[in-house]
């Protein structure tokens, strides 16, 4: 697959079917994924593949609960807004967002794959995220859809590490956890603020030099 295809079209997909991805795929995912830097090469990470129907309904509600208290705690002002004024592009868009979030929340035991990314004694705990981005792309690569999600670790870590069976006296730390799954969707350009909006050139709030009004990929013909 064309890298620039992955980079634009790797979207959040957590509507997944239940079918297994099998071995040598995520061999492959994995393969790729420990490709990815880490500061002074460390490689301080641990990733945990996570199939195991009992593991994954231990998970499951508490799952359920941090997506809810999401709602309720970091995105609460956003959530009120968004019911306010439910037909404003940006209340279409987030409101999309939350539906999605909750499939995942209420479907969480039947998503076939988990990768929980684990760090040791990383302070900005950085370094993680390449490879993580790496197994997303690559899992793009084998048409497996992914959502990376951090709210397990942020609501529950202690109950997840326990159920993972996680030596946190060693100092790993969970990062996340990845959804991986068969896509029931398509994949589509991701639509974000175009970059010269959000890049400035060598002074802060300074015109970059360039203006990109749609996507560059697919390239126009
Ligand atoms: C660091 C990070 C944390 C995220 N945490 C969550 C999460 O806890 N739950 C969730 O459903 N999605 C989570 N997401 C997914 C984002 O909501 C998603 O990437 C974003 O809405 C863009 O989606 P799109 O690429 O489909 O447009 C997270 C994404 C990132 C990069």
């Amino acid at each position: 697959m064309d890298l620039y295809e992955a980079l634009y079209t790797t979207r959040a997909m957590r509507r997944v079917k239940p079918d297994p991805i099998p071995l040598d795929v995520q061999q492959r995912i994995m393969d790729a994924a420990v490709r990815a830097p880490s500061g002074g090469n460390q490689q301080g990470w641990r990733f945990l593949l996570v199939d195991d129907q009992a593991t994954k309904e231990k998970l499951a509600p508490l799952y359920k609960d941090a997506v809810g208290k999401l709602w309720e705690t970091f995105y609460a002002g956003q959530l009120a807004e968004a019911e306010a004024r439910p037909n404003d592009p940006d209340s279409i868009s987030f409101l999309k967002v939350q539906k999605s979030a909750n499939w995942l929340g209420d479907h969480f035991a039947e998503v076939p794959l988990f990768l929980f990314p684990f760090t040791q004694f990383d302070p900005t705990g950085s370094s993680i995220y390449p490879a993580v981005w790496s197994a997303m792309l690559a899992a793009r690569a084998e048409g497996i859809g992914s959502c990376i999600t951090v709210i397990l670790s942020f609501f529950y870590p202690n109950e997840v590490n326990e159920i993972l069976g996680v030596p946190t006296e060693e100092g790993w730390a969970m990062q996340g956890c990845i959804s991986l799954g068969y896509p029931t969707g398509t994949w589509g350009v991701a639509t974000r603020r175009p970059a010269h909006e959000v890049t400035y050139r060598n002074q802060w709030a300074t015109d970059v030099g360039f203006e990109t009004t749609e996507p560059l990929w697919p390239p126009r013909t």
